[in-house]
């Protein structure tokens, strides 16, 4: 057997079961998994737990326009330490990324700075150019059906419904921030019970409901952050629909102490809700697990409650918690694996997310046995704040990127390599655009 340029030995996960193996790497990706292999460099971790990188589909890296909150530098450093080796940013950056030129402009800037791999999606405006943005690189596309942080929402279905006709042509995915506009409040709030009572459970179903009754032929619809425990029944009747939940709609409610820190929409709801969400992620009517990362500045949340900005970051955060559910029992690892692994690459196309033969060598190495304190000042967002300071997380002890060691017990080891996960399937030919 010829000689691997990496190996990294360990408990992996492969094919749905944890066994010893030894995962052998050429040229950024694997290339074999056997029992045995020899290379360049040989990393041996035991009885270690090697498992896929994590892939969080929901991020907003500020950048350009916000840099003040966060940067594609340090979002992608935070990304790293919790793990996640690629991240899909979201359009509502200043400019918008709703234009070629936007998209290609953001990318230029994600290059040369991202230390994890990337995708961009663009937003859906009337009059977009989707077969543009989508040969211009868009992993995929995303519809604010909702007033939030950027203004990018449409005023019904029906006014971008050529566009959403031209996103079903494209393959691509179409992630939908799904709150009736018609429906909200807007009233003043003071708390996180107000900021519910403005954005209630109906708003999110009766965007779902007229998302299932649209009638776009072959659209892949990705519903992003649900929330309420109405969408869920609601979901398990649109079996071609898709669906994300983050961590703090599973792990935090209106009644977490937290001020404006805890604004966020779709909101923080009841307890009900809560666990209604736990219970469909264990049984996998809810298909990926994604942060919707979303900083602002200390001095905005503390502003005025009606003033401060929705958005609560959780990229470094993301993988940590949900393998401390695992160690706790309340989900299995082949459930954490397959909503922040497998299910994000499949449904965005990327050729990640499972350690199998020609995937991108990301992996991350965990010791179940690690928990520790999640603190602000460890983690490594610019915005410097965390809604999940002191609960416990499980921490990667390495992760890979296409077989480089990027980091290695909580610092950074490798340069700087973060590429754009489109760009680079068209240049070997198999991207859909
Ligand atoms: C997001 C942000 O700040 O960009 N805020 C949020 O509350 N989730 C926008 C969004 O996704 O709604
Ligand atoms: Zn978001």
């Amino acid at each position: 057997m010829e000689k691997m340029d990496v190996v990294i030995k360990g408990k992996c996960f492969v094919d749905g079961q944890l066994a010893q193996r030894c995962i052998g790497v050429k040229d950024g990706r694997i290339v074999a998994v056997r029992a045995d292999l020899d290379g360049e460099r040989v990393f041996d971790y035991g009885h270690k737990l090697v498992l896929p990188a994590a892939i969080d589909a929901h991020v907003h890296m500020r950048d350009p326009g916000a840099t003040h909150k966060e940067d594609f530098g340090t979002g992608s450093l935070s990304a790293l330490h919790g793990g996640v080796t690629c991240i899909l940013d979201m359009p509502n950056s200043d400019p918008p990324t709703t234009t070629a030129a936007a998209l290609r402009e953001k990318a230029s800037i994600a290059a040369s700075k991202s230390l994890v791999d990337f995708g961009l999606f663009a937003g859906i405006t009337p009059g977009c150019d989707v077969e543009l943005l989508s040969s211009s690189g868009a992993v995929g596309f995303k519809l604010y059906m909702a007033g939030t942080t950027g203004n990018l929402q449409v005023s019904s279905l029906e006014a971008v419904r050529e566009e959403l006709e031209a996103v079903a042509a494209s393959g691509k995915a179409l992630a939908v921030h799904a709150e009736d506009e018609g429906l909200r409040i807007k009233g003043a709030e003071s708390s996180l019970g107000d900021h519910l009572r403005n954005r209630p459970n109906e708003c999110e179903t009766s965007a779902i409901r007229k998302l299932g009754e649209s009638g776009v032929g072959g659209l892949r619809t990705h519903i992003c952050h649900v929330s309420a425990k109405e969408s869920l029944p609601l979901l398990e009747g649109m079996p071609n629909i898709t669906s994300e939940v983050t961590p703090h709609h599973l792990l935090l409610d209106m009644d977490s102490k937290l001020e404006g820190f805890g604004k966020v929409n779709p909101p923080l709801r009841r307890r009900g809700d809560r666990q209604a969400l736990f219970n469909a992620l264990k049984e996998g009517t809810l298909d990926i697990i994604a942060s919707d990362h979303a900083p602002h500045t200390t001095e905005e949340k503390e502003e005025d409650f009606d003033f401060a900005p929705s958005g609560i970051p959780g990229v470094e955060t993301l993988a940590p918690l949900m393998l401390q559910l695992v160690r706790d029992k309340h989900i299995p690892l082949s459930r954490f694996v397959s909503g922040v692994c497998e299910r994000p690459a499949d449904i965005f196309g990327l050729n990640k997310g499972r350690l199998e033969l020609q995937r991108d060598a990301d992996i991350m190495v965990v010791d179940m046995m690690d928990s520790t304190e999640i603190r602000a000042d460890r983690l490594h967002s610019k915005c410097a704040w965390t809604p999940y300071e002191r609960l416990s997380g499980i921490f990667p002890k390495a992760v890979f990127l296409r077989g480089k060691i990027m980091m290695e017990d909580g610092t950074q080891v490798g340069e700087r390599a973060g590429r754009e996960v489109v760009e680079r399937e068209k240049s070997r030919g198999i991207a859909g655009d």
